[in-house]
């Protein structure tokens, strides 16, 4: 029995496949490179020693999935097929509901065809969208996403809490994803944006390789302990690993929807970022203070109580530890 990897190939899915080829299982990435490598495929066998099944293909084609759920024996679904860039979502709003939810439909219809009814949904914070409090715990209120990707998570959710209710034998998991940063310590899989990075990890990595001239802090005027903007930094090893809890829950009890959040339950600041990647790397990263960027909100950090009691999963990873892995990709990379 398979597990299956839509979006296999891309940052999380990589971390993820490493994490499950680690615990001995058997995985089938799908992939159809619009935001990642082929590479990563042979990168992710060299890191594990271990092969697995690969099919090119976009997870939107109806015929070709259904085609993977016939050749293979599928127990449970991983997706990591979504689009994520979220100032992109703004201007292209049909094509991430499209890929995002209709991308989804496609895949829950087929498991549904060949009664595979275990799936683990990447889902993000952005769907508490202004917190109703800190640390936010999984029963905060949703909604009021500022974006298309944030909306497509939140719709998404909805659509997985509706399938449940119309069938109990769906073993579902939500992982609502704070921000994922870092990369496998081997330096070989990591995050590849595109063209100049949105987020924070990316761009102050960028600055430190002398790429990007500096950084532009978006606002120190909130009210937060040095009035730059405060969040919940996971090392990506650390998340992969959520996925094999999940799974393993899913495994032993089954039959349920879960919603935990994946974060480390400590929260910092844009300047803590820089000084901490300053220290880790030895390397300079000049910024300068800008205006707020649209969206932004002040503080977000999880609470992850729930994933510790009832997953059995803590991140360990230190912020050193993502400082150094993301400058390790970055210099082992360009
Ligand atoms: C972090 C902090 C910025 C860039 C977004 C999505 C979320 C998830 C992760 C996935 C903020 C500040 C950033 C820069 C800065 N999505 N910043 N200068 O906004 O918390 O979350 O990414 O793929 O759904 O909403 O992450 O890394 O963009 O920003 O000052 O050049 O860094 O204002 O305070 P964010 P981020």
């Amino acid at each position: 029995m398979a597990i299956l990897l839509p979006g296999g190939a891309g940052y999380i899915g990589s971390h993820t496949a490493v994490e499950l080829l680690n615990e001995g299982k058997d995985i089938i990435i799908l992939d159809n490179f619009s935001n990642s490598k082929p590479e990563v495929l042979d990168r992710i066998k060299k890191i594990t020693g271990k092969d697995f099944k690969f099919y090119e293909m976009d997870y939107l084609d109806k015929e070709s999935l259904e085609k993977v759920f016939e050749e293979n024996k599928i127990e449970a679904v991983l997706n990591f097929a979504g689009y994520k860039a979220v100032g992109e979502s703004v201007q292209k709003p049909l094509e991430y509901y499209h890929n995002n939810i209709t991308g989804c439909l496609v895949l829950l219809e087929t498991m549904k065809k060949f009664d595979v009814k275990k799936f683990i949904f990447s889902s993000s914070a952005t769907v508490y969208g202004e917190p109703e409090k800190i640390p936010l715990t999984e029963d905060c209120k949703t909604g009021g996403t500022t974006n298309p990707y944030g909306t497509s998570k939140l719709f998404i959710e909805q659509i997985l809490k509706d399938l449940y209710k119309s069938d109990n034998t769906w073993d579902i998991c939500i992982l609502r994803y704070f921000n994922p940063v870092g990369s496998h310590e081997s330096g070989l899989i990591g995050e590849e944006p595109k063209g100049i990075p949105n987020n924070l990890m990316p761009y102050i990595a960028r600055v430190a390789a002398g790429t990007l001239k500096e950084l532009s802090v978006f606002g120190n005027d909130y009210d937060t302990p040095d009035g730059t903007g405060v969040r919940d930094y996971i090392h990506v090893v650390d998340l992969a690993k959520g996925h094999v809890c999940a799974l393993n829950k899913l495994d032993k009890e089954g039959q349920g929807l879960f919603i935990y959040n994946l974060g480390t339950g400590k929260g910092y600041s844009v300047l803590d970022m820089v000084k901490a990647f300053e220290k880790a790397t030895g390397k300079n990263v000049p910024y300068k203070i800008a205006p707020r960027r649209d969206g932004d909100i002040a503080t977000c950090y999880a609470d992850p109580k729930k994933a510790k009691e009832e997953l059995n999963w803590v991140a360990t990873k230190s912020l050193e530890d993502m400082c150094k892995d993301s400058w390790n990709y970055i210099e082992k990379n360009s």
